[in-house]
């Protein structure tokens, strides 16, 4: 595995992560507290821990954090960067801090490593979570801020809002069939030393059956799963945080990092 400094934070994490966003039906079973292959699933994370990513991407919506839990007993606490999510009716407060705790209580942990919005709130609520989440930094619940599905002007103006911290993290879609972050998010986050933390980086697995996507990994004998994830880490600030459900697909997909494939292929794709 390969690591680089996550955004400005001066922690390295691996050049990729795992998501555990698996589907509307599981967390609705979830909400019941049916864990639908919870083996597998754990298995898969722990495949990928031991592959070396030690970047591991939830939100209190999924109904996946009992799995990072349990994922992650045995692992030293310290060397895994954990993400979640606040929702967006949660930007109060109060509710904010009651979901963090349940998010605690659910990851088994004392603190999460970055704590983001899901989604962007009204601008008001935006302010109020992010002073929580302020308070949340200064008592240790959290170690930093990010920000997810919000547009440039949005960053901007939680950045301005924040006083004691910065925005370390962004979380929005990217991949090879959704190219908008290329016209100005991406530029923003590589100059601001701001991780971007690519979603659906397999385009919800649509990717595996691009023609030229099939096409090229074919040519270079490696896996469309594989090409998609070298092609998103020609940016320095990216992340890619591919679902992890299937241990061979954690490990191929943590094989990527190490795939060199010229710019100038990559960028025709
Ligand atoms: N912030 C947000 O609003 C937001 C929104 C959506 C997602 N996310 C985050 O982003 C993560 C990734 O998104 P996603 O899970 O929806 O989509 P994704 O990672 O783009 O695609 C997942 C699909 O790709 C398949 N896959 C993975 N590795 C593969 C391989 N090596 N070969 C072939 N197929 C492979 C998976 O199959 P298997 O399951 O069978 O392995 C699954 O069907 C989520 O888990 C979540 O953490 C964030």
């Amino acid at each position: 595995m390969k690591y680089k400094e996550f955004g400005s934070t001066g922690i390295k994490t691996s050049y990729l992560g795992m998501g555990t966003y698996y589907d509307p039906l599981w967390i609705i079973l979830a909400k019941f507290g049916f864990l639908r292959d919870a083996k597998q699933k754990i298995q898969a994370l722990k495949a990928g821990l031991n592959a070396g990513i030690n970047l591991i991407d939830t939100a209190e919506l999924y109904g996946s954090e009992p799995l990072i839990k349990r994922a992650i007993e045995g692992y030293e606490r310290e060397k895994i960067f954990i993400s979640t999510k606040v929702w967006p009716t949660h930007l109060k407060r109060d509710k904010l801090f009651k979901s963090l705790e349940k998010s605690l209580e659910r990851l088994g942990t004392k603190y999460v490593d970055l704590y983001l919005i899901h989604f962007p709130g009204s601008s008001h609520s935006n302010r109020e979570a992010l002073m929580a989440m302020e308070e949340a930094v200064a008592s240790g619940l959290i170690k930093f801020i990010g920000l997810s599905n919000f547009n440039l002007k949005g960053i901007e103006e939680a950045r301005k809002t924040l006083r004691k911290n910065d925005i370390v993290a962004i979380q929005n879609q990217y991949n090879i069939k959704h190219k908008d972050p290329e016209n100005d998010l991406l530029p923003y986050c590589e100059k601001e030393r701001i991780a971007f933390m690519a979603y659906y980086p397999l385009a919800h697995g649509r990717i595996t059956k691009d023609s030229k996507v099939l096409e090229v990994s074919k040519k270079f004998n490696i896996t469309p799963a594989q090409l998609a994830l070298v092609w998103l880490l020609r940016w320095s600030s990216v992340f890619p945080i591919p679902r992890a459900s299937r241990p061979e697909h954690v490990i191929q997909d943590a094989k990527a990092v190490d795939i060199d494939i010229p710019t100038e292929i990559l960028e025709k794709i």
